[in-house]
């Protein structure tokens, strides 16, 4: 695609995203690869077309090629290429079949096992197990999962993050024989998209970005106009949980959320954390 071409994707991307317009210049570098960025949507359903090992080793060692705090290296990612595991895995949750359909599922796995047994292969003490250790970890799985988004997006591929599989996280973490300290953070599916799939619309900048610090934002009015902008143009299907919650006339984000959010889940996850050996405190 020309640049020009690619400025105006790019701006109508963001526009059905944020209802707001943003200046592309088309004689920017990597425009393409912003297009991608921007044009981002999870996909569910695939072509039975297969990934590729050496596509799917290429990926991996892009995503695994994210920055990392202090460069501790502490995601791993799990291929599941047993179907039998896999099925495991898909019956810990209920009503998501892509799981099994995509050609490739994998698990990406916060690892905080390495650094407490490079300290012992060292004759060292480790007295920073506390969250920070935790977090570090999930959140350096968490990089590596939004890059090999990016770099599948890259190719073509689609995929969709799957966090269901904390469900049953022990569970999970049994069926894959995760060793003390490694827990799963998400898994994904993916494979070559069967349909283009939908720009999801996101909250508007001037919630999401904060210019130096917080102010006092009106966040109910700002929640409330984004609810009005992505049910214009994605409107939700059902109501959930309408037996408890009822009706109502207008049902955005919002209520979804709310509803979402107000039964229990993952009540155990914590525990299942700190069984795994993580300090959590
Ligand atoms: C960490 C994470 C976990 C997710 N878990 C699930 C999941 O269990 N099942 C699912 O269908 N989608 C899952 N998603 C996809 C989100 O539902 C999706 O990103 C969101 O609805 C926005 O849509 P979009 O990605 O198309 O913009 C997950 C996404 C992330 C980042």
């Amino acid at each position: 695609m020309a640049s020009e071409a690619v400025a105006r994707s790019i701006k109508a991307e963001l526009f059905e995203r944020f209802g707001e317009d943003f200046a592309v210049d088309p004689e920017l570098a990597g425009l393409d690869g912003l297009e991608k960025i921007a044009g981002h949507r999870s996909h569910r359903r695939y072509l039975s077309r297969p990934v590729e090992p050496d596509l799917l080793r290429l990926l991996c060692a892009c995503a695994l090629s994210a920055p990392s705090k202090s460069d501790l290296q502490q995601c791993d990612i799990v291929v599941v290429g047993d179907m039998a595991v896999r099925k495991a895995i898909v019956a810990t949750i209920p009503d998501m079949p892509w799981i099994m359909d995509a050609p490739v599922f994998l698990v990406f796995a916060a690892n905080g096992a390495r650094l407490p047994f490079m300290c012992k292969m060292h004759d060292k003490p480790f007295p920073n197990d506390h969250l920070d250790q935790f977090f570090n970890a999930a959140v350096d799985a968490g990089i590596v999962l939004a890059t090999f988004l990016r770099a599948a997006a890259a190719v073509g591929l689609g995929c969709c993050p799957i966090s269901a599989i904390r469900d049953q996280a022990q569970t999970v973490s049994d069926l894959l024989n995760m060793p003390p300290r490694v827990i799963p953070v998400a898994g994904l599916t993916v494979g070559w998209p069967a349909e283009a799939g939908e720009i999801t619309p996101r909250l508007s900048l001037s919630t999401t970005v904060v210019e130096n610090t917080y102010g006092s934002a009106k966040a109910a009015d700002e929640i409330a106009a984004y609810d009005r902008r992505r049910a214009a143009s994605r409107p939700y299907r059902r109501q959930r949980n309408a037996g408890r919650w009822g009706e109502v006339p207008f049902y955005g984000w919002s209520e979804d959320k709310a509803r979402q959010y107000a039964e229990p889940t993952r009540m155990d996850f914590g525990s299942f954390v700190r069984r795994k050996g993580f300090c959590v405190d």
